[in-house]
């Protein structure tokens, strides 16, 4: 998983390159590196670490040069170190690719390559590309990459540049994300648009099985076989500065008080409260199909499962159909009965995530039809759904998915509400009620944030613990999993959530003075059972119970008695309280992290977007 960028025009392509590997870093950290035609002649710069470790020594060593390709990489075979690092050359020297993906065959291919002489520097499957290329260039890039990718099983976006074809970068896409941008007299490729906005908002989104020219001629684009194929040319509306801080020290931080505009964003044009109908936005997926459902199945990865545990409720709740959710990477391995009676939903952010994309397709191929809830529409999830809910939250950097969780699940209340009145099963009246407190979600959000100076000082009170635990129950069961999950990727306490019914079957011994326990005890059909469950832990003889926090519902005066702080939440619907419930939690995570110093926008060991197995 790694994040690639081209260009070829008049500026300093090693400023393009390293601006827009900003951009990307979220793709993967671990080392980063750039090739420019300098003199007529290729000249690469890597370094381990962050991208600024490249910056910085572009800054004190520049190189002069127009045309190039950059990379930043997320370790996949080989460890992060300088000579894993991408661009990787071929025998000659003449030639440096950036890849993005996994070369399944590589191993078979490499020793092939080797038995004919080449020596390899690197671990990596992506110098094979470059070695593989390279043997079959006979003074036509293009040509030679067409007929390298023959032999090639995998999954890949590849840039390629060789120093006698200083007028052309090639670019493949095979189950990676590549995109062309278009600009004057200068051309670009990327994982992402955020890489191009800097420079142009002409965007043209590759498929799977094309291959991309950019240099003086502008932008072509062909299959694998040389056939052109028409420019589809897309104008991207995000506003640059949307993808940075504003003012904010995290991303993260950003993110969680953006969501009363991306909630906005993702509920605007749904909710028509006139008609007392829900309008989902994508014409594909006909009410005629909806009725034809008898079953549905959510595909998703760590947060977008969540969000599809929360799915789970609504959908059975408003629109009476039976819902699986399946940790994706689960659901691919098993044999999943399916049939076109079941409507496959696949939840992500970044629309690009492989272990769900594979659900997807699996999917598919056994005939369901597809809905994919995405954030990012032009990825190749949202080209290969049936229909998408868009969630049009905007670009979401931090690592930490938060904006995108809140709208995955406003999304499925969205969709709940349609399905229901479509089958019949939700009355007008009940629609209606739902349509209104949606409406009203976005400012109960805002009134929510303001608890952030409260949940701060609790943060202060917490942040040396080593463990947290986190309970909730019915709907916001998938609230404490969330919330545990957010604690430990920024943080790196270890934290777990249970369903509170389950205490009193194995994990209530865990519990010691030294384990403070979070309970999700809002106004719900559960409330009392929660408090039977927080009272059951407490009253273990001979254990000391840690201290109990509650996020519990404004105006419960009772809650103080059964626990030892608490932080209050606006009172809501109970079925949109896993939205509200989660900002304390995203903001807990965020000041404990923030306190120990970690790295909260990119954590250890993750990236923005897991685009392999
Ligand atoms: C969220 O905080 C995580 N970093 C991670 O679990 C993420 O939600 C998961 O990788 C799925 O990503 P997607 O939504 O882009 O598919």
């Amino acid at each position: 998983m790694c994040g690639i960028v081209g260009y070829w025009g008049a500026k300093q392509a090693s400023d393009v390159l390293v601006g827009g590997l900003r951009r990307l870093e979220y793709r993967g950290y671990d080392s980063a590196g750039v090739a420019v035609l300098t003199g007529g002649a290729l000249h690469i710069r890597r370094e381990v670490g962050k991208l600024q470790a490249l910056a910085d020594g572009l800054g004190r060593a520049p190189l002069e040069g127009s045309v190039g390709i950059g990379h930043t990489r997320w370790a996949t075979h080989g460890r992060p170190t300088t000579y894993n690092a991408h661009p990787h050359t071929d025998a000659s020297g003449r030639l440096v690719v950036v890849h993005n993906g996994i070369i399944e065959n590589y191993m078979a291919l490499k020793e092939k390559l080797q038995a004919a002489g080449h020596v390899f520097q690197s671990d990596t499957d992506s110098e094979v590309l470059a070695h593989l290329v390279g043997s079959c260039y006979g003074g036509d890039l293009p040509a030679a990459v067409r007929h390298a990718l023959q032999q090639v099983e995998g999954t890949y976006a590849a840039a390629f540049l060789h120093q006698d074809h200083p007028d052309t970068i090639v670019g493949v896409r095979h189950g990676a994300p590549l995109v062309a941008g278009v600009g004057e007299q200068e051309s670009f490729l990327a994982s992402d648009v955020s890489a191009l906005l800097d420079h142009t908002r002409s965007v043209v989104y590759l498929d799977d099985g094309n291959l991309v020219q950019i240099g003086p001629e502008g932008v072509r684009v062909s299959d694998l076989a040389d056939n052109a194929l028409p420019l589809e040319v897309h104008r991207v509306d995000w506003n640059p500065a949307a993808a940075e801080k504003a003012g904010f020290e995290h991303f993260m931080l950003k993110e969680i008080h953006e969501q009363p505009a991306s909630l906005t964003n993702t509920l605007g044009g749904r909710l028509d409260q006139a008609a007392n109908r829900i309008h989902l936005g994508d014409q594909r997926l006909t009410e005629d199909t909806l009725r034809g459902i008898r079953r549905v199945v959510v595909v998703a990865c760590g947060t977008a499962y969540y969000a599809g545990l929360v799915g789970k409720y609504v959908l059975e709740e408003l629109a009476r159909l039976p819902v699986e959710v399946d940790v994706a990477s689960e659901f691919r391995y098993r044999r999943p009965v399916l049939d076109p009676e079941t409507l496959v939903i696949a939840i992500s952010q970044s629309g690009e995530t492989a272990d769900t994309l594979a659900a997807l397709r699996e999917a598919k191929r056994l005939g369901c039809p597809t809905l994919g809830v995405i954030n990012a529409i032009g990825s190749t999830m949202g080209r290969e759904v049936d229909a998408v809910l868009a969630l049009q939250s905007g670009p979401e950097i931090s690592v930490a998915s938060t904006k995108a969780y809140t709208s995955m699940v406003a999304a499925m209340l969205v969709l709940g509400v349609h399905l229901g009145q479509v089958r019949t099963t939700l009355s007008d009246a009940d629609a209606a009620g739902l349509i209104r407190d949606l409406k009203h979600l976005p400012a109960l959000v805002t009134k929510t944030l303001e608890m952030a100076p409260k949940v701060r000082a609790l943060a202060e009170a917490f942040a040396l613990s080593q463990n947290f635990l986190f309970l909730g129950r019915g709907i916001n069961y998938p609230t404490a999993l969330e919330g545990a999950l957010k604690l430990k990727e920024i943080s790196y306490i270890h934290a777990e959530a249970y369903a509170a019914g389950e205490m009193k079957h194995g994990p209530i011994a865990l519990i010691n003075e030294a384990m403070p326990v979070l309970a999700i005890a809002t106004r719900s059909a559960t409330y009392d059972k929660m408090v039977s469950n927080i009272q059951e832990a407490r009253s273990r003889k001979g254990s000391a119970m840690g201290t109990v926090i509650a996020v519990a519902t404004e105006g419960d005066i009772q809650i103080a008695h059964h626990v030892d702080r608490v932080l209050f939440v606006p009172d809501c619907p109970e079925l949109l309280s896993p939205i509200i419930n989660a900002i304390p939690l995203q903001l807990l995570a965020y000041d404990i992290a923030r306190i120990l110093g970690k790295d909260i926008d990119q954590p250890r060991n993750l990236a923005k977007s897991v685009t392999v197995e």
